[in-house]
């Protein structure tokens, strides 16, 4: 019921703001035609201004945060093997959030097989850890989009990125993940190796 509440206020509160978006970017026209008028000379910087921030905002949330592209095209850490979780504190079947170096990851456990997925998701950052999981497929609270947790595929929308998957490992009752991009090998005579 409230998981059904969410989406559904989810869903109406990016349409308002959609239809805002829209409603401003067709006001700003027809205020631009009009200040044209030689009575409003001394405003027109101030309608610069709020066309150049409109421009600053828009590339912010696509190119900063990925909003409406995927929110974690930028997702890379941990560089090294890092203890996420010990592994009794994590329960068979039931999907549970940890971070590892800032990044925030889900773990799910079936059948002794280990899986370890970005918890945020790509599609508008919804929470996959407080989503249902079903035939290792994750179901986003937010919108629906499911993932396949073996390898992050998307096999419904609206999300289109893939989910990025974290290899994992246990050393003395840890679980570790490290992120996909591995860390540079030690330094040699100074230099780091790529
Ligand atoms: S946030 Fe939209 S589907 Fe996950």
């Amino acid at each position: 019921m409230h998981t059904a509440l969410f989406i559904i206020t989810g869903a109406v509160m990016r349409k308002l703001l959609l239809g805002m978006a829209a409603l401003i970017a067709l006001v700003r026209p027809a205020v631009s035609a009009d200040m044209r008028a030689p009575s409003y000379k001394a405003s027109r910087p101030l309608l610069a201004i709020w066309g150049w921030s409109g421009c600053y905002l828009g590339g912010h949330l696509v190119f900063t945060k990925g909003v409406m592209v995927s929110r974690v095209a930028w997702a890379a850490g941990p560089r090294r093997w890092t203890r996420a979780l010990q592994e009794a504190d994590l329960p068979d079947d039931s999907p549970t959030a940890v971070e590892a170096e800032g990044r925030q990851v889900m773990l799910y456990r079936h059948r002794g097989s280990l899986y370890a997925i970005d918890n945020i998701c790509s599609h508008a950052g919804g929470l996959l850890s407080r989503g249902i999981v079903a035939d290792l497929t994750v179901t986003c609270p937010l919108h629906g989009s499911r993932f396949a947790l073996t390898d992050g595929c998307v096999s419904r929308g609206p999300a289109s990125q893939p989910q990025p998957v974290l290899p994992t490992r246990i050393r003395n009752g840890w679980i570790e993940v490290r992120g996909s991009r591995p860390a540079p090998r030690r330094p040699v005579n100074g230099r780091t190796q790529p």
